[in-house]
C-alpha cells in the first residue's frame, strides 16, 4: 500500500499504534540500523521488524544497504503535501511529549555516542594501513581538482613542449585557459584528445617551436615548461622567449633533469641533452632579464624504462622566475 492510496482510516490505524509513533519519533531524529533501533527502544528485533514492515509498507521509510545491514530512515511521506505527510507535520510535535520518548532518547543518546567512540576507533585502528586500503579506490586527481579551486583561476598559461598533455591535465580547473603549445603535431593531437572537454579551462592548442613561440608579446600569466629544455639544441633561448610572453609580474616554471650519464636516452627518448645543470638554467633565467630566481628541489624522481632493463632513477629539479612588473 503506497502512501499516497492510503485512506483516511488505514492511515489513522498506521498511526494509532504507541511502538510506531515511538519508531517514527526516533527515525525522523537519526539514521537507525534495525539492530540500533531495537536497542533505543529496548524491544525484541523481532517485534520491531513487525513494525518495520508495516512502516515500509506505507513508504514512510527510506532505507540504505550497508554490508548486511539496513539503516533507516523516515522518509517525509509525499514530501509532507500527501494527506500523510500533512497528518505526521501535525503530529511530529507532539511525539516528545509520549511517555516512553525520553526513555527512548536516553537510550538513542547513549547508543550513538557509542557509535562516535567505534567509528573513531576505527580511524586510529587503520591510520597505519590507510593509504594501501584507500590506494585501491581514492582518485588523486579529484581531489587535485578539488584543491586548485581555492587558487585564483582567472589566470592564461601556457604549456610549452607540452607532449601529450600530461602536464596541462594537472592544470585543468586552474586557469581560465589554456595555451598548449608543441612543435610535434601527433602530441598535439594526443593533447588535443586528453584535455578536451575536461571541465571549465579553455584548452587552445598551438603548434610552434619554443625559440619562436606561438605566442603575442604579454599574452599570458604563467609559462611552465616541464621536461623540455634537454630536447633542445640550444636550451637557453627559449628562457628569453618566456619572457616575452608573460605579462609584467608573471611567472615562468621549468621542470628539468639533472645532469645524468644515462646516454640511451639520446636515442630512445630523443634528449638532446643528458640532464641540464640547475646553474646554467639559472644563469639563463639571470640573462633574459627575470627576477625572484629561484632553484628548487623536487620531491620526485625521474625513472625511465630502460632498455637494458636496469632502474633508472634520475634527480629532478625546479626553477622559476618573475618578470619584473616595471
Ligand atoms: C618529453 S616531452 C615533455 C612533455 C610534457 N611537457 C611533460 O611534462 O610530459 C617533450 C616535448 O617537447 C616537444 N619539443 C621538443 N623540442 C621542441 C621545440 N624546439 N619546440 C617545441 N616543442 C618541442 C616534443 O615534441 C615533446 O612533445
Amino acid at each position: 500500500m503506497a502512501h499516497a492510496e492510503a485512506t483516511l482510516p488505514s492511515m489513522l490505524k498506521l498511526l494509532a499504534d504507541p511502538t510506531r509513533l515511538r519508531m517514527l519519533a526516533l527515525l525522523a531524529l537519526e539514521e537507525l540500523s534495525v539492530g540500533e533501533l531495537s536497542r533505543a527502544l529496548d524491544m525484541a528485533q523481532s517485534r520491531v521488524s513487525n513494525h518495520l514492515r508495516i512502516l515500509r509498507e506505507a513508504d514512510l521509510l527510506r532505507e540504505r544497504h550497508v554490508g548486511p545491514s539496513t539503516h533507516l530512515r523516515l522518509a517525509t511521506p509525499g514530501n509532507g503535501q500527501a494527506p500523510l505527510g500533512r497528518l505526521w507535520t501535525a503530529l511530529q510535535p507532539e511525539l516528545d511529549a509520549l511517555p516512553e520518548h525520553a526513555a527512548d532518547r536516553a537510550r538513542l543518546d547513549g547508543l550513538l555516542a557509542e557509535r562516535r567512540a567505534r567509528d573513531g576507533d576505527f580511524f586510529d585502528r587503520v591510520a597505519g594501513e590507510w593509504d594501501k586500503i584507500a590506494g585501491a579506490f581514492s582518485t588523486g586527481r579529484a581531489r587535485l581538482r578539488a584543491g586548485v579551486t581555492l587558487l585564483p583561476a582567472d589566470t592564461v598559461v601556457a604549456d610549452l613542449g607540452c607532449g601529450t598533455g600530461y602536464m596541462a591535465e594537472s592544470l585543468l580547473g586552474a586557469c581560465s585557459k589554456l595555451i598548449c603549445v608543441d612543435r610535434s603535431e601527433g602530441m598535439l593531437e594526443e593533447a588535443t584528445k586528453r584535455l578536451a572537454g575536461r571541465g571549465p579551462t579553455e584548452v587552445e592548442v598551438r603548434p610552434g617551436a619554443l625559440d619562436a613561440l606561438p605566442i603575442e608579446d604579454g599574452e599570458v600569466d604563467g609559462v611552465v615548461a616541464g621536461m623540455v629544455l634537454h630536447h633542445l639544441e640550444e636550451p637557453f633561448g627559449a628562457v628569453h622567449e618566456m619572457l616575452r610572453v608573460l605579462r609584467p609580474g608573471g611567472a615562468a616554471a621549468v621542470l628539468e633533469l639533472a645532469p645524468h650519464k644515462e646516454a640511451w636516452m639520446h636515442r630512445e627518448l630523443g634528449d638532446r641533452h643528458l640532464g641540464l645543470e640547475p646553474q646554467d638554467v639559472l644563469a639563463a633565467f639571470r640573462r633574459a632579464g627575470f627576477e625572484s630566481i629561484a632553484l628548487e628541489s623536487v620531491d620526485d624522481r625521474y625513472q625511465p624504462p630502460s632498455a637494458s632493463g636496469d632502474p633508472v632513477s634520475l634527480a629532478l629539479y625546479l626553477v622559476r622566475g618573475r618578470k619584473p612588473r616595471a
